[in-house]
């Protein structure tokens, strides 16, 4: 018999980001706890089956609100939202996007900033505004050891070396960085109604990148490597659970060392 402290059968989560490398991993470990799970996310292509789908641009409230409005008729309200539909600036980056800071251009901060903490505070506004309603609920914000410290640079002077331009842009990090207080303010906001927020920080996912930015990765790294995507459910069961009931406004890192020196 499974350990009641950690049970998850019957409840009902919003992934959002559902067909994104973590959000998948997210969706997939929630049901096969017996959690009926919804994915609001842009993207159809890679939601995994076990999601009931919905196409939802998180930074339109209206979408949200009617999003809800099917989840709570098809499955009930939620008892957990996670946050974890998010921008960043791929590889393939336009040259400005991940240029100089001096020359970021306000459209790709904003852009950014629209997705990773206006999207994050809507979904609040809408699922946790349910939740609070019915007087339970918990809310995980996924953010990123690029949200509590700044990027390390370095990592990338393996492409300035070969020529490219590239500084790991401003804007996710002032992003993932709004999330820690977008945590700690609604804590306390919705501490008497029943529902915990709190923070889910990952180090950087491991997805088959440049080796010579691994290398990299490693040598920064106190345990040598990056997070499987595997590694990241325990600690979101642990938050949606009961297990975590005097567990609110809090920072959950899970970032294999990077922080701890
Ligand atoms: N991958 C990492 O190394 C890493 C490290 C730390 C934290 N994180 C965080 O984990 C979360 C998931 O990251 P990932 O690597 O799985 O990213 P991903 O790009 O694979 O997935 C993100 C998902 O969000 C969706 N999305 C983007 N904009 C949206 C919008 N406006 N409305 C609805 N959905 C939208 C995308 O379609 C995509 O499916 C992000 O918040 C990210 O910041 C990732």
């Amino acid at each position: 018999m499974r350990d009641p402290l950690f049970e998850l059968e019957g409840r009902v989560a919003v992934v959002t980001g559902g067909a994104g490398q973590l959000g998948r991993v997210f969706v997939e470990g929630l049901a096969s706890r017996g959690m009926q799970v919804a994915s609001f996310d842009v993207a159809s292509a890679g939601v995994p089956e076990a999601a009931r789908e919905y196409s939802v641009d998180i930074t339109d409230r209206s979408a949200l609100s009617s999003a809800l409005e099917d989840v709570v008729g098809e499955l009930g309200t939620p008892h957990l939202l996670v946050n974890n539909a998010g921008l960043d600036s791929p590889p393939d980056a336009p040259a400005a996007e991940v240029g100089p800071f001096e020359d970021v251009p306000e459209q790709a901060f904003d852009a950014v900033m629209d997705v990773n903490v206006k999207g994050a505070m809507l979904c609040c506004q809408t699922v946790g505004a349910a939740m609070a309603h019915a007087g339970r609920g918990s809310i995980v914000n996924i953010s990123s050891v690029y949200g509590m410290l700044s990027p390390v640079q370095d990592l990338y002077e393996f492409r300035r070396a070969r020529g490219e331009t590239y500084v790991k842009p401003v804007a996710y990090s002032v992003s993932k960085g709004a999330l820690l207080n977008l945590t700690r303010y609604l804590a306390t906001y919705w501490a008497k109604d029943g529902v915990r927020v709190n923070t889910l920080t990952l180090a950087g996912v491991w997805n088959d990148q440049d080796e010579e930015f691994l290398a990299a990765f490693a040598a920064r790294s106190p345990m040598g490597r990056m997070l499987d995507e595997r590694e990241a459910l325990g600690a979101l069961v642990f938050l949606a659970s009961d297990a975590s009931s005097y567990v609110t406004g809090s920072n959950l890192v899970v970032d294999g060392g990077w922080s701890a020196w």
